[in-house]
C-alpha cells in the first residue's frame, strides 16, 4: 500500500492547557510523525505562502478572517502528482470547528477519486468538528475513512490510539 501523509501544524505560540506557550514542533506534526514511524509513508507539509502569525491571538485573528472569507490560502508547494498514493492520511488541527483554509487549498489541487481518506484531527475538546463533511464535500469520489480525534495537549502519548487507528483501518 502506498500511503501519503499529508499534514498541515503550526509550532510558535499555543494554548497548553490554561497555558500559552511557544513550541518547536506543532501537535499535528508530532502525531504525523507518529504515523510516519509506524506506517513508513512519504510525508508532505500544506504550509502557507503567509503563515499565520507566530502570536497566537493574532494567529486566531487571521485565521478566522480566512475561515470567514472562505479563502483558499496560497501553499509555499503542492507534490507533483498524488496518482502513486492509495491512502493519504490527512493530519491538521481543528481551527474554527474544521479544517485549516489551507488544507481545502490542499485538497481542492487534487483529484482524490478511488483512494482512501484517513482524517486524523487534533484539537482542544471539538473533536473532528465540521471536518470529515467538509472533506467529503471536496473530494467526491473518495472513500472517507473514520477519522481520529486527538487532543493537542495529550499528543505525546497518543501512541497507542494512533496505532489502534491504523490498524482497525487496515493501513498497518
Ligand atoms: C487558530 C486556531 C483555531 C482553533 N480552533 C479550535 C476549535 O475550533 N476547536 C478546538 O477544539 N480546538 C481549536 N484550536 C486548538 C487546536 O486545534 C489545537 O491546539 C491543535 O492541536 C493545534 O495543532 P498544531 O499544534 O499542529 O497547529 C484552535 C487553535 C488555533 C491556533
Amino acid at each position: 500500500m502506498n500511503i501519503l501523509i499529508a499534514f498541515f501544524s503550526r509550532s510558535d505560540e499555543n494554548y497548553f492547557g490554561y497555558e500559552k506557550r511557544y513550541v518547536a514542533v506543532g501537535n499535528t506534526e508530532i502525531a504525523a510523525e507518529k504515523a510516519r514511524k509506524l506506517t513508513g509513508a512519504d510525508m508532505f507539509q500544506i504550509s502557507m505562502k503567509k503563515p499565520y502569525s507566530k502570536e497566537y491571538d493574532a494567529c486566531m485573528r487571521e485565521s478566522r478572517e480566512d475561515k470567514l472569507n472562505n479563502a483558499r490560502p496560497e501553499l509555499v508547494s503542492l507534490p507533483e502528482s498524488i496518482d502513486g498514493y492509495s491512502t493519504i492520511i490527512l493530519a491538521y488541527p481543528n481551527y474554527w470547528k474544521t479544517m485549516p483554509m489551507a488544507v481545502f487549498t490542499f485538497l481542492e489541487a487534487f483529484d482524490f477519486t478511488g483512494k482512501t481518506i484517513l482524517p486524523l484531527c487534533t484539537n482542544e475538546g471539538d473533536d473532528l468538528g465540521r471536518s470529515v463533511e467538509d472533506i467529503k464535500r471536496a473530494c467526491p469520489g473518495a472513500k472517507v475513512a473514520e477519522g481520529i480525534s486527538l487532543c493537542g495537549t495529550g499528543i505525546e502519548s497518543s501512541d497507542p490510539f494512533i496505532e489502534r487507528w491504523l490498524r482497525e483501518n487496515g493501513v498497518i
